[in-house]
């Protein structure tokens, strides 16, 4: 359906109204004090249903999705079989009963200390259509299983969509709570993934049994929509005690990205296109240096984004540059340093951030001025700088990260450590003045008008 121009102006002022009115006034800087629950809860025991191995024969588990290309017309499909490898096929097409097409891809496997993966396959699927739904179908020749999922629609200025924003997820009992109330909105329809998977390294010699039970429990979500891989610290598995010197080892063999597409050079950092947003993920445990691939990859991806195509620019990291929690403080500070003047620069409009288990939105601030001795260390209001958003607040084993520097600094606007995760609403670029700038609307879970509606659900990116 169409809406007239004066419609859409309607709806977007009474959108703004009820945000100005929803979000506290939010210069002061806010610390919410709501909390969906106080204690850290346990992991749930391995026998629970989310982790249920499916039915038959070498059945294909862990199904998950993740954008394969750039544009969005290709999905890279994952499953691991647990008895022998069987075979890497994807039968897939547009009719639910005719799955017409056929993709071969790869198997791998990896050891782990004393563990021996299953038989992790990866097969990318491209020249999907635009805006289509596919089914598909995996475990070819022994037990199948089928699942299905939607294309986006064609990158381009004017594409509404609805990302998720999940961060920090873990396996607890808040952890499913959290993908239950993700599933329960049915708009959403991408989740960008801020890192910390399964925190199976909190696990004796990181039982990667528990890397497996992770991608059990969250395969009714990523089976049927694409999420967007950001590492995180507890994918490192970097442990030279147990003879495990390779960084990321389980992490990379488990969820691939489609870094070669955007002429990256390693898996952690790439960017992908979707809708009217292009997304660039980062990763804070890879090297960034000056002349580092990461850097060097960062420095040619920025002035390649086209914001007549994809106005909305993201930025996807695991450890938050501005944060006010104690916990973790200052560990995003060197990638901050490194790479903020461009974020100043290229006008990025949001950067989302895990690793802090809270909540945090930072107004439109940038620290770039300081040059070790003209002593302007301190953040500034500055509009062509992103919002800064904490959203590691999923749920996992070590518990919310509650102890916050006091006073809330200036460029803090509101802060909350509950469990939850994020919605970013239909991103409409059709209100937007300039390339810079518009409504978002965050809603976060059980804020739904649930317990009496706490503050902070919405806030606004003003027109400039
Ligand atoms: C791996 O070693 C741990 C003890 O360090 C032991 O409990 C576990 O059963 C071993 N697993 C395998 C698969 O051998
Ligand atoms: C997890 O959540 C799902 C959906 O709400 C529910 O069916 C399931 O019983 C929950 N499992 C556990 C272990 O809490
Ligand atoms: C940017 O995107 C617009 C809209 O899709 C397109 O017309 C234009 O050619 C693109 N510019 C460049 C430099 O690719
Ligand atoms: C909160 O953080 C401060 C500063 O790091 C620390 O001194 C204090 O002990 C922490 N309090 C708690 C309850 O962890
Ligand atoms: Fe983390």
């Amino acid at each position: 359906m169409e809406l007239s121009k004066n419609m859409r102006n309607s709806i977007f002022l009474i959108l703004l109204a009820s945000l100005l009115l929803s979000t506290t006034r939010c210069k002061g800087g806010v610390t919410s004090t709501y909390r969906r629950r106080l204690e850290a809860s346990v992991d749930m025991p391995l026998d629970s249903d989310v982790f249920r191995v499916p039915a038959g024969y070498n059945a294909p588990q862990q199904v998950h999705i993740t954008q394969g290309d750039v544009d969005g017309n290709a999905v890279i499909v994952s499953w691991v079989t647990p008895d022998e490898p069987g075979s890497s096929v994807v039968l897939y097409g547009t009719s639910k009963h005719n799955l017409d097409k056929m993709k071969t891809g790869k198997h791998t496997q990896y050891k782990y200390y004393n563990y021996t993966s299953g038989f992790i396959h990866h097969c990318t699927i491209r020249h999907l259509k635009f805006d289509t739904k596919y089914y598909y179908a995996v475990g070819i020749g022994q037990t199948v299983r089928k699942f299905w999922f939607k294309t986006p629609p064609e990158v381009g200025p004017d594409v509404p969509y609805t990302f998720g924003i999940i961060g920090d997820l873990g396996q607890t009992y808040d952890s499913n709570t959290t993908l239950s109330h993700y599933e329960s909105n049915p708009k959403a329809e991408t989740v960008l993934y801020v890192g910390d998977l399964s925190y199976a390294d909190n696990y004796p010699d990181h039982d990667n049994n528990r890397w497996d039970s992770w991608a059990r429990f969250v395969e009714r979500s990523t089976a049927y929509q694409p999420w967007i891989w950001t590492a995180g610290n507890h994918e490192l598995d970097f442990e030279p005690s147990l003879g495990e010197k390779e960084p990321f080892k389980p992490f990379k063999h488990r969820y691939q990205t489609p870094y070669r597409a955007s002429d990256s050079t390693g898996p952690f950092w790439y960017s992908v296109k979707r809708a009217s947003a292009h997304i660039i993920v980062l990763s804070t445990y890879s090297a960034y240096g000056k002349y580092t691939p990461q850097y060097r990859w960062l420095e040619e991806e920025l002035p390649k984004v086209n914001r007549s195509e994809t106005p909305w620019l993201i930025v996807l990291v695991h450890s938050p540059w501005y944060n006010s929690n104690t916990y973790h403080y200052m560990e995003g500070e060197t990638m901050r340093v490194m790479f903020e003047s461009w974020f100043v620069q290229y006008k990025v409009d949001v950067v989302f951030a895990g690793h802090v288990h809270a909540y945090e939105r930072s107004h439109r601030i940038s620290n770039i001025a300081y040059d070790i001795v003209n002593k302007n260390c301190t953040p500034v209001p500055n509009e062509d700088a992103p919002v800064y958003i904490t959203i590691g607040d999923g749920g996992n084993i070590e518990g919310l990260a509650s102890n916050m520097t006091e006073p809330q600094p200036s460029y803090s606007a509101f802060r909350e450590a509950s469990f939850g995760h994020a919605i970013f609403l239909r991103l409409r670029t059709e209100h937007m003045l300039t390339t810079h700038g518009t409504v978002i609307r965050m809603e976060r879970e059980l804020q739904q008008m649930k317990n009496g509606s706490p503050t902070g659900t919405g806030f606004q990116l003003p027109i400039s």
